[in-house]
């Protein structure tokens, strides 16, 4: 898969790491922008409040199916539901919210986890089945919490991920276990 990635840091840098291992094509943009066409996925993983202007620095997403890493701390876009909507708006294609709910600095012991750790995901329809497979190439099992209308409550639950690791268990992978019937 030929995958952009708008963001070189902890969370872009490190998937490109994990997805290039898998043998996916990886190109990471930065403050300088650049070119999306041909691409088959957008990977936003820029500071919360810089997403609207990572994409107008990007050229070629019109279209392109998308997945919003992002988290929002600071004042929100009113305009917009969700990072993910304030993407979708931009781009017009399929947008899945994923990757934002892991921290970024525990990737390295994904390869290591004899039981993939969950990873949230809302997704539109049409990139379930694109967001499910670059979860599984990266190590993560997607745990499906809807549609992009669900994208709110992943980035809502940034802050809850946090206070859990800072009062105990540090930087952490969750996972569900579904009970038996
Ligand atoms: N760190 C985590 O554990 C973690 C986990 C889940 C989600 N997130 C979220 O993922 C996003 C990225 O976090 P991070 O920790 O990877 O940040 P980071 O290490 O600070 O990297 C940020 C990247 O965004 C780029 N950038 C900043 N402003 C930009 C702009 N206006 N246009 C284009 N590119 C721009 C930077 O470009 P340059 O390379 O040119 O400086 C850099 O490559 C944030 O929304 C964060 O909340 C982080």
């Amino acid at each position: 898969m030929r995958i952009t990635i708008l963001g070189r840091g902890a969370v872009g840098g490190g998937l490109a790491a994990l997805w290039s291992a898998a043998g996916h094509t990886v190109t990471g943009l930065g403050r300088d922008g650049g070119d999306a066409t041909g691409a088959d996925v957008l990977v936003v993983a820029v500071p919360g409040d810089q997403v609207a202007d990572a994409l107008g620095r990007t050229t070629g997403i019109a279209g392109v199916p998308a997945i919003d890493a992002t988290n929002v701390y600071g004042p929100r876009d009113p305009e917009h539901e969700s990072n993910a909507h304030l993407v979708r708006s931009r781009t017009g294609g399929p947008v899945a919210k994923s990757f934002c709910a892991n921290f970024a600095s525990e990737y390295p012991r994904l390869a290591t986890q004899t039981t993939p750790p969950g990873n949230l995901v809302a997704a539109d329809p049409a990139i379930r089945t694109l967001v499910d497979r670059l979860n599984r190439d990266a190590g993560f099992d997607p745990i499906h919490v809807g549609g992009l209308g669900a994208a709110r409550a992943i980035e809502d639950a940034g802050p809850l991920l946090i206070a859990i690791a800072r009062n105990g268990t540090g930087p952490f992978f969750y996972r569900i276990t579904p009970t038996a019937g």
